[in-house]
């Protein structure tokens, strides 16, 4: 399964004239704005894009509770710990929508998992970055998540109908996790001295990993067009990018911090910030497996999926004994 999910397109989109009959009439129900559903025909590319879409995306709620997990027995009061926990419990929860997403286009949740594990499958790479200090639960809600809503937004609109109905509850939630990261932000910047530094220590070791979680520039991104043909994706990289940096630089002046990139200048003329890229180089050896915590995050996953094999093998244990006792009755 998944070596024909990476394989897929890089054809380039086709013209109506090369479509099929079938893919003719796909085209114009997603330009009408109809919903794909799971028994519809559909291209095996689009299905194969989105069974890696989806997945990549269920991995990166699963993965994303690793680094902020992290911090449950350390948060500094009772209040922010109760907070923490239910913010990385939803995490698991958008994982568990995400996984039946992509199970209804025909991969099993098993096997996506399988995929991860063995490195296969990848997921957002800003969890290969460390969270070294309580204000890094701050910097995550906010940036992290932040970053994870303008993604998730548009694709509420997206054109296949189990994946938009997920992602409007995840958005839901995805707005309190940022909000409470920002309220850890705003406690920090306007504490001690000390408390100002670690916030300022966590903006800057976030603020570029953060801007690479939409992708390499629009120049460079591979499955693009056919994607936003598809209405799998809605708005390029470098737009939601843009949005994102606009919305944040105001948001680090009301902190009272400054932002890592010394470049960022507001111009009139695009009605936007000019912001420094970050280093892509640094994004690709990321993704490649080289990020500072690759190894301790796919460890800490292959780790908990051994040790919950026996609850596991109970659960379907118990399943077959209940339908025996049926089938007998
Ligand atoms: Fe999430
Ligand atoms: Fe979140």
């Amino acid at each position: 399964m998944y070596a024909q999910m990476v394989k897929t397109s890089g054809n380039g989109v086709k013209t109506r004239d090369e479509m099929s009959d079938n893919e003719r009439a796909f085209q114009d129900r997603i330009d009408a704005g109809e919903k794909i559903e799971p028994k519809d025909w559909m291209p095996d590319d689009y299905r194969l894009t989105l069974m890696r879409q989806i997945g990549q995306h269920a991995h990166s709620e699963i993965v994303g509770q690793l680094p902020e997990g992290n911090w449950i027995t350390r948060a500094p009061t009772l209040e922010r710990k109760a907070i923490l926990i239910a913010k990385v419990q939803d995490e698991a929860g958008h994982g568990l929508y995400l996984y039946c997403a992509a199970e209804t286009l025909g991969v099993s949740r098993d096997e996506l998992i399988e995929e991860l594990h063995a490195g296969r499958m990848k997921y957002s790479s800003i969890f290969n970055y460390p969270t070294l200090n309580w204000s890094d639960m701050g910097a995550v809600g906010w940036l992290v998540d932040g970053a994870a809503i303008m993604n998730q937004v548009p694709l509420q609109r997206t054109s296949y109908g189990p994946y938009s109905r997920a992602m409007v509850r995840v958005c839901k939630e995805e707005s309190f996790h940022q909000r409470q990261g920002y309220s850890i932000m705003l406690k920090m910047a306007t504490g001690t001295g000390a408390q100002k530094a670690m916030a300022q220590d966590s903006l800057n070791r976030f603020w570029y990993p953060s801007l690479m979680m939409f992708g390499p520039p629009d120049a460079d991104s591979v499955h693009s067009e056919q994607s936003m043909a598809w209405k799998i994706k809605i708005n390029t990289n470098d737009e939601l990018r843009q949005k994102f940096v606009d919305q944040t630089i105001p948001q680090i002046e009301y902190l009272g911090l400054e932002c890592p990139d010394k470049t960022v200048k507001w111009n009139d003329e695009k009605s936007g910030y000019d912001y420094a890229q970050p280093d892509w180089n640094e994004f690709f050896n990321v993704i490649k497996g080289n990020g500072p915590c690759n190894k301790e995050r796919l460890a800490a996953r292959v780790k908990a999926w051994e040790d919950g094999e026996w609850v596991r093998d109970g659960l379907l244990a118990h399943a077959k004994k209940k339908a025996a006792r049926v089938a007998a009755e």
